[in-house]
């Protein structure tokens, strides 16, 4: 009974909003890494993904978009393999165009959106604002008696950072996420990339399944086999559930973002898939 199979699983979060607005200082506060400084000029060019395990043990799978106005198909993709939208505006700043965008794309992709509204610390902050710029965009806030969600918080102090995340799971728990762990992986490449030394590489998110490695698999029109699984951590990992984001290291050929990875039975059905696919 398939029913009976589905279990729950951890809810995936994209990070959208304006360039600097500190999406990635968010999420590097809610890890406690670093990986803005790591970026070139401070810009994030590409889509990151993680996983964090909240005080209480539950999962929640970040992903990290460039708000840089040249991004604008990562940001769709993000909007679309989501559960719930983060819109992530600086309370100094404002609404500024890609806050507008990001606002679009939730919209369009029918997704829950919770507000945080960053860089409270700051002695221009006016997060009320915000609040009501939001309503030209029909966004409204519980505050003014609407029912999207808003929370005042600074990545630099980690204000509100702890109710940031009990609105995630609020909003989780009224999502009802499952999926079947217990059959062939289905994942969505997040990125990929060609390796020097590694490879072809690719950032997958599991929707359903457990990948595990050893796995066959096609993604594209390209076959290829699981040789090893790294988590956000560089961690090796022997399997991922439904959720999990991770790096995929055997492909044989770099796949596109947002191209279905499937696992199959065996090499000579990847042949068959790939094949087929190919004369698509
Ligand atoms: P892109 O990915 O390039 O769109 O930027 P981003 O939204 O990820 O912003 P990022 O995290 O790179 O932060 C931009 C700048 O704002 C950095 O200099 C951060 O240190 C600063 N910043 C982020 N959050 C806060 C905050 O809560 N308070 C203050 N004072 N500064 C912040
Ligand atoms: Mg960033
Ligand atoms: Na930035």
């Amino acid at each position: 009974d398939i029913e009976e199979s589905l279990k729950p699983r951890p809810p995936v979060v994209t990070i959208m909003g304006h360039v600097d607005h500190g999406k990635t200082s968010l999420l590097d506060a809610l890890r406690g890494t670093d990986v803005v400084r790591g970026e070139a000029g401070g810009i994030t060019q590409h889509m990151g993904a993680y996983q964090i395990k909240t005080k209480g043990g539950d999962k929640v799978t970040f992903l990290d978009t460039p708000g840089h106005a040249a991004f604008t198909q990562m940001r769709m993709r993000g909007a679309n393999v989501t559960d719930i939208v983060i819109l992530v505006v600086a309370a100094d700043d404002g609404i500024m165009p890609q806050t507008v965008e990001a606002i679009n794309h939730t919209k369009a992709a029918g997704v829950p959106m919770i507000v945080a509204i960053n860089k409270c610390d700051k002695e221009d902050a006016n997060p009320q604002k915000v609040r009501e710029r939001l309503l030209e965009h029909e966004i409204v806030v519980e505050g003014m008696s609407g029912d999207v969600q808003d929370v005042e918080v600074s990545a630099k102090t980690g204000k509100g950072l702890d109710e940031l995340i009990d609105k995630i799971l609020l909003q989780s728990e009224l999502l009802e996420l499952k999926a079947n762990p217990d059959r062939y992986a289905e994942a969505t490449v997040i990125e990929a990339k060609l390796d020097k030394g590694k490879g072809p590489l690719a950032t997958v998110l599991v929707n359903r399944g457990t990948l595990r490695t050893g796995d066959i698999f096609v993604v594209g029109t390209e076959s290829g086999r699981v040789r090893a699984m790294l988590d956000d951590k560089g961690r090796q990992l022997k399997e991922a559930g439904p959720a999990m984001p991770v790096e995929v290291l055997g492909l044989g050929g770099v796949p596109m973002a947002g191209d279905t990875l499937t696992v199959v039975e065996s090499e000579q059905r990847a042949r068959e898939v790939a094949a087929y696919r190919q004369e698509q």
